[in-house]
């Protein structure tokens, strides 16, 4: 009774503008200290001592995005309400390096230095990427009086996140995701200092991805080829949207399991299974033995090397059914010239080994999911490797396994958000370590990070974001903060106030529990 009482108060009193995920360093002026903030009066600019300046879309749109995120507070209090106390007018941001078209990657630094203890307040990072991590802490920071006055209060922010991967993954195969859902989870991922849009966008129920070289793959394998497709200019606007919030967007093309709704748009791609000695008129995974399944691959893969820029694809290779392929008197007989005998793994890292090949020559960097590593296909050096297996053992030994032969690795299996279940589930995800396994400390720096996962089959646009958010902020924070921020309670108090930014900002974030928001969400 008395925690029940206790949350009901916390979630009621969450103080204004606590900021998510935290920050490696706070100091709030011991003495208080604050200004007024007017949003028809602040201004963003650039500082004297700025490597970029007005001109650079990064900046420039990151500072109406949150111009507009502040007057989007509420209606400000009359000018006069609180005419004597000082106003802050300006936060000025100084960018270190040169650099502004590009697209963020791996090595982006995003760390920075946020001052507003005096005026102009100052804002200093390496990179824009880091300006942007920078702004949103900003935005965070104000905060409102019951009358209606915007506050900031001194305080100087050092802060960088702790995993240099934070990602998210969405599945628009399940369920086709319209673009608009898509482009809202980049904003909320980037309120939550989210960095890798994972986009898994096809698999076995769909083919959504309109693809230039083989275009009968979504006619024929889409929901609808006229409706539940994503276009050549759907994808750069999903990539460009994310590229102007610092995310990355890594494609995940999925192979050679994972592939049914490809059969249709690519006759002779998919393993005809057999019932006894004749075809049962089903198909498997891709057909590993022909030449004809390589050349295809090799085209496909060209294009999506060249419409998705990020250095890394997800190249997949999870749950492959051997069943269908043991069913095939052809695939049989090639296991038999090639030696493999009985093992159908071998088969599988025949085909995964030619498609990295493939992908190599293209001059990309690929992740895999774990079973690629687990069945001892050769991958280059710096391939990534995927942990997600729930059910085969700890994944801490997953990932001393990896690690231990030299693979960088990334987590997933704790953070399967699609799971859901009574009460407060965002705690387990909270609470975990990702570098809690066995391992030198050498290991430990393998682990670039790690990504929320949700899954669609039960989740389209109804129910998407309520059940990301706010439960992917546990991620996030454990993703970005420093490994000592653990404080369930503490973080309750800070991810209550958190969710009611997101539905001031028109997120509909789910309650975490009791309370409530002022304003609630509105959005209807
Ligand atoms: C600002 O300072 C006041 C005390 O002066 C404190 O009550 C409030 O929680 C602080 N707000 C933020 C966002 O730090
Ligand atoms: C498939 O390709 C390999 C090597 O490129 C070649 O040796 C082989 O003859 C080809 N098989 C067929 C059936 O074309
Ligand atoms: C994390 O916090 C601990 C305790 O405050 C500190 O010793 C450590 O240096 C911090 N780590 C980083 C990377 O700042």
């Amino acid at each position: 009774m008395a925690g029940l009482v206790l949350a009901l108060l916390l979630a009621g009193l969450a103080p204004a503008g606590a900021v998510w995920p935290q920050p490696q360093l706070v100091r709030e002026w011991p003495g208080g200290g604050r200004c007024r903030l007017s949003p028809a009066r602040f201004r963003f600019g650039y500082a004297s001592s700025s490597a970029v300046g007005p001109g650079c879309a990064v900046l420039d749109q990151a500072f109406q995005r949150y111009w507009r995120l502040l007057c989007g507070f509420g209606p400000a209090a009359p000018e006069d309400a609180r005419s004597w106390e000082p106003l802050c007018t300006e936060l000025l941001v100084s960018v270190a390096t040169p650099h502004c078209d590009g697209f963020p990657d791996m090595d982006s630094v995003e760390s920075y230095k946020l001052s507003t203890s005096e005026e102009p307040f100052l804002l200093s990072s390496e990179s824009v990427w880091g300006a942007l991590r920078g702004l949103e802490t900003f935005s965070q920071l104000v905060w409102r009086d019951e009358d209606g006055t915007f506050y900031v209060n001194k305080t100087d922010i050092v802060d960088f996140p702790r995993f240099a991967h934070r990602g998210l993954l969405l599945d628009t195969s399940r369920h086709y995701l319209p673009v608009r859902a898509i482009l809202e989870t980049l904003d909320a991922m980037a309120y939550n200092k989210f960095n890798v849009f994972h986009w898994h966008i096809v698999d076995d129920p769909s083919f959504p991805y309109e693809s230039t070289a083989f275009p009968e793959l979504s006619r024929k394998g889409a929901y609808s080829p006229a409706t539940h497709v994503y276009t050549v200019n759907d994808v750069k606007l999903v990539i460009e949207y994310a590229r102007l919030r610092g995310i990355r967007v890594i494609s995940e093309f999925d192979t050679p399991g994972h592939t049914l709704s490809w059969g249709p748009g690519a006759p002779g791609l998919l393993t005809p299974c057999y019932a006894g000695s004749i075809p049962s008129g089903s198909y498997g995974p891709v057909n590993p033995t022909l030449n004809a399944t390589y050349q295809f691959m090799a085209e496909l893969f060209r294009e999506v090397s060249t419409v998705f820029p990020d250095f890394y694809l997800h190249l997949g290779g999870d749950e492959v059914d051997f069943t269908c392929w043991r069913s095939n008197p052809e695939i049989r007989s090639f296991m038999q010239k090639m030696g493999f005998g009985q093992d159908y793994a071998k088969l599988e890292s025949f085909y995964i080994q030619r498609l990295l090949n493939i992908l190599s020559s293209y001059g990309k960097g690929y992740m895999v999911w774990q079973e690629v590593f687990d069945n001892g296909v050769k991958v280059k050096p710096d391939t990534i490797i995927h942990v997600w297996r729930e059910n085969a053992g700890p994944y801490q030994q997953e990932m001393a396994r990896v690690t231990t032969a030299g693979y960088r690795a990334l987590l997933s299996a704790p953070w399967y958000l699609n799971h859901i279940s009574y009460g407060q589930d965002w705690q387990a995800a909270y609470q975990v370590e990702p570098l809690e396994f066995e391992g030198s400390p050498e290991q430990k720096e393998l682990v670039i990070g790690g990504e929320a996962c949700m899954w669609g089959e039960y989740v389209d646009v109804t129910n998407l974001t309520p059940r990301l958010w706010p439960r992917a902020g546990a991620v996030a924070e454990r993703l970005w903060s420093n490994e000592t921020v653990r404080n369930l309670q503490e973080a309750y108090t800070r991810l209550a106030a958190f969710r009611c930014i997101l539905l001031r900002r028109g997120i509909r974030a789910q309650p975490l529990f009791t309370g409530f928001c002022n304003p609630e969400y509105s959005g209807f």
